[in-house]
């Protein structure tokens, strides 16, 4: 059997507040897959990546990265997962460098090693000449790319991107494409939650469609594209692709 990068069984999360936000998720993502988690609004996404990266504590379920569980292995199975926020959470009075380099320290990455490897990021993303401006002064688009130079710099074999292109311009998400494209070749397994969904169609291998906390679809992006019912689309009017047109077929009625 293929390595699995990450690995969840029969998740549950009920929130303090009595929100049932994950009701039994489970999930397999291949090491090297790209994988696509969508769903609407409040469905469960940010949840699922709050409990892998061990920001949300689970009700039930098990979950682990690269084999490790996420609880009694919490320190191995982080250092292999990078993540991208939905929200934009770096020290906005910080410069751009000292955003990357210094999340390098929290895995132990000496500044020497940290400083050029972030100039890299900084370069590979198309904000190097940004490098000494804080956060604050970015545009929307140029926060999420540094939010994925943060992401980068302990050389993460997992990369989660929750929502990486919200805000971002048709050709900075492009670019952005190509970049994460160029992760996976290089074995980078990478999770991405998007509701741009012909984003989703044209990156991703497999793809989970989650509803009310609840996994309604799960494969390759073949195996969901061939639930798309073309009556049902005719029906309803729909003018989207094909992928969205599944997702609304699955996420719309229940
Ligand atoms: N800290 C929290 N306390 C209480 N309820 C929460 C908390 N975080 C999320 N929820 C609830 O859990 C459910 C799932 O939310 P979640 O953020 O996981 O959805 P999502 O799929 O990421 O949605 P979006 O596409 O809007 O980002 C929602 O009903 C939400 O209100
Ligand atoms: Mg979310």
């Amino acid at each position: 059997m293929s390595e699995s990068a990450l690995s969840i069984k029969n998740l549950k999360k009920t929130y303090a507040s009595g929100t049932e936000a994950l009701r039994g998720v489970s999930l397999e993502i291949p090491a090297g897959d790209f994988f696509a988690l969508l769903g609407p609004n409040g469905a469960g996404k940010t949840t699922i990546i709050g409990v892998v990266t061990g920001l949300v504590n689970k009700t039930a379920g098990s979950v682990e990265v690269f084999g490790h569980d996420i609880e009694r292995e919490a320190e191995t199975a982080r250092t292999y997962i990078g993540v991208v926020p939905q929200e934009i959470n770096f020290n906005p009075f910080e410069k751009c460098i000292d955003v990357v380099v210094n999340q390098g320290g929290y895995y132990g990455i000496p500044r020497s090693v940290a400083i050029p490897y972030a100039e890299q990021l900084l370069k590979d993303l198309g904000i190097a000449d940004k490098r000494n401006q804080t956060g604050w002064s970015l545009s929307g688009g140029m926060k999420r790319r540094l939010l994925i130079a943060r992401a980068l710099i302990h050389k993460p074999r997992f990369l989660i991107l929750d929502e990486p292109t919200a805000g971002v311009d048709v050709e900075l998400r492009r670019e952005m494409w190509t970049y994460l494209k160029t992760l996976t070749s290089k074995g980078v397994t990478i999770l991405l939650t998007t509701h741009y969904l012909e984003e989703a169609e044209q990156l991703c291998k497999h793809v989970a469609i989650i509803h009310k906390g609840a996994i309604v679809a799960s494969g390759t992006m073949q195996d969901i594209l061939a639930l798309h019912d073309e009556d049902t689309a005719q029906k309803r009017g729909y003018r989207g692709g094909k992928l969205e047109e599944v997702f609304l077929q699955l996420t719309s009625e229940k």
